[in-house]
């Protein structure tokens, strides 16, 4: 006889029962139930994954979404938040059924706060809509992740965020100062003070950043900015060997230089780029890798000044030329190309993208490994990155291998490929989070008793565990 198919028990309550109640906190035209209209949702940047909501909400106020956690709570039923759902996790996506909650309608920025360089916004603002809003007053936001165009900064704290500037400015979580959250139970508070400074007990909002939507919904945030620095100069370094190009990255730093990114780019991803984007680009015979390296300051003589410095570094790394990116058009253009490669490299084969990350001297050895267990496993990768981060993504290509060895050998290879970055006193993402996709792996960064530690904090803030479901944690612990 055969066995009986082993069927999931869901602790989770279909929508059915509150549908009537829902209705009574939103407009009909805020409750998604089509199939049409829902399939946008069902996916995110995230390779091919795809979750059917069982419904989309699209709350515009923070006490709707209050009554609307407080609904679920009470009636077991999944509840997973999404910004723009450009993330690269499967942060967003609703892997138990249930509600979507999009923040889309929390779209306004609230304040400038010139005087205090604050800004108060809502977490459905796109991440370069804000940097443009203040860059105009003179005051910088610097997190800039490569999806900025259509990102929502509520998902920025949610991923914590990095970019190519994090490496001079720090990432999402240097710039909050403070969070309005609904918290699981359907409680509004603000986490924190709109200070610089802040010994006021535990801080609540260091630990929303990063917390994928598992411990509250973020409406409100009160940013910290800068003065924006007046002017930036982009150069563009070719290098034969990609090891080399990323010994040279520590090196820069030694020479006590200070640039505000350097990007590291396998000559395969930007080939996949430039040719997606159908753009030109000087590709020039024997050339492995390049750095892209920007410097930025108010006075353009220290920035040559500093782009020379570079230059006798990367020498001693045998760099083939040295490109400089004359206007801003240039500028743009090779970071267009940069930032593309990620999504152009996903349209030309089945892929799976790691976001590894190690101290900032260990690139080398961890780019070695990567190869090296390519190789062992049967597969290409193309790596890019923010190398003055240490942080590698790896691109892992099915290319032309067999569906079964793919299935096959994909978990064990990024097993390889992350007890490596441990092992280098690294660890499993650097920005896109842990999500849906690498919960499993969770036990490489982290012994038993953390994530024990991690997951009674989560019962206290969700003691039933109906906010974001079936992430961060693995599934031995869900
Ligand atoms: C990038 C994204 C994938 O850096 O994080 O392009
Ligand atoms: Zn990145």
């Amino acid at each position: 006889m055969r066995p009986a198919p082993q069927v999931k028990m869901s602790k989770f309550k279909p929508i059915n029962g509150i549908l009537s109640d829902l209705e009574k906190i939103l407009d009909k035209t805020h409750i998604l139930l089509d199939r049409e209209q829902k399939e946008s949702y069902s996916h995110d940047y995230t390779e091919d994954l795809y979750f059917m909501p069982e419904a989309v909400v699209l709350p515009g106020t923070v006490e709707e979404v209050a009554e609307i956690v407080k609904l679920c709570q009470a009636n077991q039923v999944a509840l997973t938040p999404r910004g723009a759902g450009t993330g690269l996790s499967g942060g967003a996506l609703p892997v138990e059924g249930g509600i979507v909650l999009s923040m889309e309608r929390f779209n306004q920025i609230l304040d400038i706060d010139e005087r205090n360089f604050q800004a108060t916004v809502q977490p459905g603002v796109i991440n370069e809509v804000f940097q443009n809003a203040v860059a105009e007053k003179g005051l910088f936001y610097p997190p800039d992740p490569a999806s900025k165009g259509s990102c929502f900064l509520g998902g920025n704290i949610a991923h914590n965020s990095g970019g190519p500037r994090a490496l001079k400015y720090g990432v999402t979580r240097d710039y909050v100062l403070n969070l309005q959250i609904v918290t699981p139970e359907g409680d509004i508070l603000w986490t924190g003070a709109n200070t610089l400074k802040n010994s006021t007990g535990y801080n609540l909002t260091q630990l929303m950043l990063g917390s994928e939507g598992t411990l509250g919904i973020i409406t409100a945030i009160v940013f910290k900015l800068i003065p924006k620095p007046k002017n930036t100069l982009l150069l563009l370094a070719e290098f034969q060997n990609a090891e080399k190009a990323c010994e040279a990255v520590a090196a820069v730093f030694r020479e006590g230089l200070n640039p505000s990114a350097l990007e590291f780019m396998e000559r395969s991803g930007v080939e996949i780029s430039v040719k997606q984007l159908q753009t030109h680009f000087p590709f020039k015979e024997g050339v492995e890798a390049y750095l892209l390296i920007e410097v930025d300051g108010n006075q353009m003589e220290r920035l040559y000044d500093e782009c020379e410095l570079i230059n006798v570094v990367l020498e001693k790394f045998d760099v083939k030329d040295v490109l400089f990116a004359e206007s801003a058009d240039e500028k743009e253009h090779l970071w267009k190309i940069r930032r593309a490669i990620g999504e152009t490299v996903k349209a030309i084969s089945v892929y799976k993208e790691e976001d590894t990350v190690v101290p900032r001297a260990e690139l080398p050895k961890l780019l070695r490994a990567v190869k090296a267990i390519g190789s062992q496993y049967g597969f290409e990768s193309v790596c890019y990155g923010h190398a003055g981060d240490g942080n590698l993504h790896v691109n892992i290509l099915k290319g032309s291998m067999s569906e079964e060895d793919w299935k096959m050998n994909l978990e064990p290879a990024i097993r390889e490929i992350f007890e490596h970055c441990k092992e280098l006193g690294g660890t499993i993402s650097g920005e896109h989070g842990i999500g849906f996709v690498q919960k499993n792996f969770m036990d490489i960064p982290f012994p038993a008793i953390q994530l024990h530690l991690m997951k009674k904090i989560k019962a206290v803030f969700d003691p039933a565990g109906i906010l974001n479901p079936g992430k961060i944690f693995p599934d031995s612990l869900q």
